[in-house]
């Protein structure tokens, strides 16, 4: 496998659509399976912009609707250049829980925030290989115990962010799959696992200097 780039997953979805039990999973299959693979969370905590968001998320700080997208902006800014850049030209594939398209749906839900506004400050990120949205009926996701705790666990909040997600996949010339995430839990992982490895297969042997350089992975 040496000298293949890594492949960049994006797992999508609204909140409690189950990611985080995937991309855990995922990343354990591809591992046991020899990939080299790591997962990354956004917001991602280890920096102080990022322990903001938490606070900010936990309803502990308020923040301006625009200073809190930025943020979330920045958190991205801050990690993906140096490490997913880096570790992809290295062979190693990132499971990546929530990026640029929770970003722009989740701000693009509230008032007066257009799709396009939302879009300019993640201009310039790397675009994904595969991104997967797992779909689950709201009424679904909502019925766990505890749906309400954090900042945007809201009914109507999560249906205007849906229906931005929606927008978006319209929109986009990527390789967006919807995965049905309200069957089991292996049944969806083996829908997974099967959509990964074959976009690993699809990008082994793409160069990752022309994929990443700079305005060629426009991804609007
Ligand atoms: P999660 O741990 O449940 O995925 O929580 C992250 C929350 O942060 C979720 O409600 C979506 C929100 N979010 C944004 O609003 N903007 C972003 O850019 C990201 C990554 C997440
Ligand atoms: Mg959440």
């Amino acid at each position: 496998m040496a000298g293949q780039r890594g492949t960049l997953v994006v797992l999508e979805g609204v909140d409690r659509a189950g990611k985080s039990t995937q991309n855990r999973k995922l990343v354990v299959t591809l591992c046991v399976a020899s990939h080299r693979a790591e997962l990354l969370l956004f917001p991602e905590i280890s920096t102080e912009i990022g322990k903001l968001l938490i606070s900010y998320l936990e309803k502990k700080i308020e923040m301006g609707d625009h200073s809190v997208y930025l943020l979330f902006s920045a958190n991205r800014w801050e990690r993906v250049p140096c490490l997913i850049r880096d570790k992809l030209d290295q062979g190693f594939t990132f499971v990546v829980d929530r990026y640029v398209f929770s970003g722009v749906t989740f701000i693009a839900a509230k008032e007066s925030f257009s799709l396009d506004w939302c879009k300019q400050p993640d201009v310039g990120l790397p675009t994904p290989d595969l991104v997967l949205f797992l779909q689950l009926q709201l009424a679904e996701a909502t019925r766990c115990g505890g749906f309400d705790q954090e900042r945007y666990e809201d009914r109507d909040f999560q249906e205007r962010a849906l229906g931005c997600f929606q927008q978006l996949m319209q929109d986009l010339s990527l390789v967006w799959k919807t995965v049905n995430a309200s069957r089991s839990i292996e049944d969806v992982h083996e829908e997974i696992r099967t959509l990964t490895e074959e976009a690993i297969h699809a990008t082994a042997h793409q160069s990752l200097g022309a994929a990443l350089g700079v305005g060629a992975w426009a991804m609007w």
